[in-house]
């Protein structure tokens, strides 16, 4: 019985390797510019529309309610009181910032914007004043969420999505402040 010694050329094996790489690199390329866009899935299962842009004119108006009302605690563009991090003698916290160092982003639209209206205290202590001041007798509702418009303009995309995610699971803010 005899067989063929005659080998398959190296090289001829190199080519066929190639050509299979670009194969299949047309394959993904195809693929990632005819899938549809990634859909949004909150952590309910829920898929939701895409993340929203941001209105220009609401964030100007935003950042501008911000600096006037909001700066004297919060800090200059959202950057925080100093040495935020360091809680008091009352283990109570300086204010934070709103930009992406903070966590303002972890919260969803209801949150933050009940804390501005509403203010807040100290939750362990609920007979206690308010640490941050309620705002619902100065700001109106566009104010308010014009206050989140300009927020959201200083988060990351993936922070932004991460607190729009929040938002789809979470209520609309109560109509009323609570008693
Ligand atoms: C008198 C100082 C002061 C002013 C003025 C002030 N805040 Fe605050 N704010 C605080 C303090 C202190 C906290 C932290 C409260 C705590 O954690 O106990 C806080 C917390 C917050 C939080 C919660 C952030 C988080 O991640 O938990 C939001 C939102 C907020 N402030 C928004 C605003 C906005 C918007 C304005 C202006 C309309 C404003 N604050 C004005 C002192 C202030």
């Amino acid at each position: 019985m005899t067989r063929s010694t005659k080998k398959f050329p190296a090289w001829a094996f190199g080519a066929l390797i190639f050509f299979l790489f670009v194969l299949l690199a047309g394959c993904a390329t195809l693929q990632t510019n005819f899938a549809p866009p990634p859909t949004l899935v909150n952590q309910y299962g829920t898929p939701v529309p895409p993340l929203p842009t941001l209105d220009a004119a609401q964030v100007a108006r935003g950042k501008q309610i911000y600096q006037t009302t909001c700066a004297r605690c919060h800090g200059e563009n959202g950057v925080g009181a100093p040495n935020w991090k360091i809680p008091d003698a009352n283990l109570n916290y300086p204010p934070p910032p709103h930009n992406d160092t903070g966590h303002t982003w972890h919260h969803s639209d209801r949150v933050l914007y009940e804390a501005i209206r509403d203010g807040l205290r100290d939750p362990l202590k609920p007979n206690s004043e308010l640490r941050m001041p309620a705002f619902g007798n100065t700001l109106n509702d566009a104010d308010i969420n014009a206050l989140l418009t300009y927020f959201k303009s200083l988060w990351t995309n993936e922070h932004r999505e991460f607190q729009y995610l929040r938002t789809t699971e979470d209520v609309p803010p109560t109509t009323t402040p609570a008693p």
